[in-house]
């Protein structure tokens, strides 16, 4: 099967950049060249990780870098999004540790070599242990030392990177790390999610000013991630039920960077989930953005609910992927119109979109149809949102590789390449070729 797309679609453009996306915690192994962070000791706690893993070894990227970026290369692909390891690079008592930092010049200088253009993250979830046991995200310090890494960093790689972001996901690492739990550092309570978003916020607005500062010919801005809401009927009731939890879980990260204000529940949450705004903290927040990083996988669907307001209903009898998440490409059309009908956006990319699926390693393939068919539909629906007038400058796969996916560990695989753990092995699945054939044949 084929990655197709009409001649005259702007995705066939060579101006278009595509890449594949990876984050250093899922993929680099190598504890001993770095300070301990917050997953590493969530994947030490029993029965927080399903298969018990933790990222030891991972990918072994530290070690196999150099035949990565072969591997990169070999796609074809104009562009490679990773993140870099704060505990990798900053020692705790804020000085630079060299090796990391040698690694990470090497990485860009290879990559720059090879014309890949180095989309850098600054933090993809990856908390120094030592800022943790200080507080972490809940502790408004940590802001501050993020904007000391962000500095020292974007002085240190000069003029290698072509884009930094900020922070990935920080609805992630503030509701499911802080809140829901299901992340590191595994906090619980309605409490903190929205304190440890409102200085994952500032560490970005901190960072931003950084980050033009010393880099003001990278494209600087922040990834943030939506799963689109939508009501179960359209009844009155569902539909506010709806409007709550978009509020809660999508507008919270988006509107206080463009309108300097967080969504209107914030009058109705209790005194306790309140976060603490400072004078001058919207303002730091609204740094101007060169680019909006957009991961998108899957919507959800509520209901109204007693007791917590609204309540998310699973997928049932509908298409979903290996982690339950709905096919649903649709709202992946109506997420961008929708955005760009809201807010004066800048310059979109596309910086994470993928599936896991249950793949099958075969007599030395994997012909991962069902991925080539999630990858086609949301090409398509991209492309229908760039025809209506959405400023999309590229799209990244999520991911280059299989990796430890976090809470499930290694049990999920969203790599367009397999990778083999008995031996380190990589191998390009039928997804990773049609994507290369795609990309070659613009
Ligand atoms: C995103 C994360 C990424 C990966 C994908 C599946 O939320 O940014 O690291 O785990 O989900």
């Amino acid at each position: 099967m084929k990655l197709n797309l009409a001649p005259n679609s702007a995705l066939k453009s060579k101006d278009f950049t595509y890449g594949v996306a990876t984050a250093s915690f899922q993929i680099e192994g190598n504890l001993e060249g770095r300070l301990p962070c917050i997953w590493d000791t969530f994947c030490g706690t029993p029965g927080k990780i399903k298969d018990g893993s933790n990222g030891e070894i991972a990918c072994d990227h530290i070690r196999l870098w150099e035949q990565d970026i072969d591997l990169i290369e070999s796609l074809g692909v104009d562009a490679y999004r990773f993140s870099v390891s704060w505990p990798r690079l900053i020692n705790q008592d804020g000085s630079l540790n060299d090796k990391g930092l040698d690694f990470y010049l090497a990485l860009l200088d290879r990559l720059n070599q090879k014309n890949i253009k180095p989309f850098v993250t600054l933090y993809h979830w990856d908390l120094p242990q030592y800022l943790e046991d200080i507080g972490g995200w809940l502790n408004r310090d940590t802001a501050y030392r993020f904007q000391d890494y962000a500095d020292i960093v974007s002085r240190k790689f000069g003029d290698r990177v072509f884009s930094y972001a900020t922070l990935n996901e920080p609805f992630c690492s503030a509701y499911l790390g802080y809140e829901a739990g299901i992340h590191a550092p595994g906090k619980i309570g309605k409490q903190f999610g929205k304190k440890a978003a409102h200085h994952l916020l500032l560490a970005h607005g901190l960072g931003m000013q950084a980050l033009q500062q010393n880099s003001p010919n990278s494209k600087n801005g922040i990834v943030l991630n939506f799963t689109p809401a939508y009501p179960e009927t359209g009844k009155e009731e569902d539909v506010v039920a709806c409007e709550w939890a978009n509020q809660n879980f999508n507008d919270w990260y988006i509107k206080p960077l463009f309108d300097k204000s967080y969504p209107p529940i914030i009058e109705e949450i209790s005194e306790e989930e309140r976060p603490q705004i400072k004078d001058g903290d919207m303002e730091i927040i609204a740094q101007p953005l060169d680019f909006l990083g957009v991961n998108f996988y899957t919507r959800a669907v509520y209901r109204a609910d007693k007791e917590n307001r609204f309540k998310e209903i699973p997928p049932q009898n509908v298409p979903v992927t290996e982690m339950g998440w709905e096919i649903y490409p649709q709202a992946f059309t109506n997420l961008l119109t929708s955005l760009n009908h809201r807010y004066a956006l800048p310059e979109i990319y596309i910086t994470e979109n993928g599936s896991a699926m249950n793949d099958a390693f075969i007599d030395g393939e994997v012909n991962d149809v069902d991925r080539i068919e999630y990858l086609q539909a949301h090409l398509e629906a991209l492309d229908q949102a760039i025809a209506q007038g959405v400023n999309v400058k590229g799209y990244f796969a999520w991911s280059l590789m299989d990796n430890f996916e976090w809470a499930e560990g290694y049990l999920k695989r969203f790599g367009i390449v397999y990778v083999d753990y008995l031996n380190q092995q990589r191998i390009i699945k039928l997804s990773g070729k049609s994507y290369r054939d795609f990309i070659s044949n613009r």
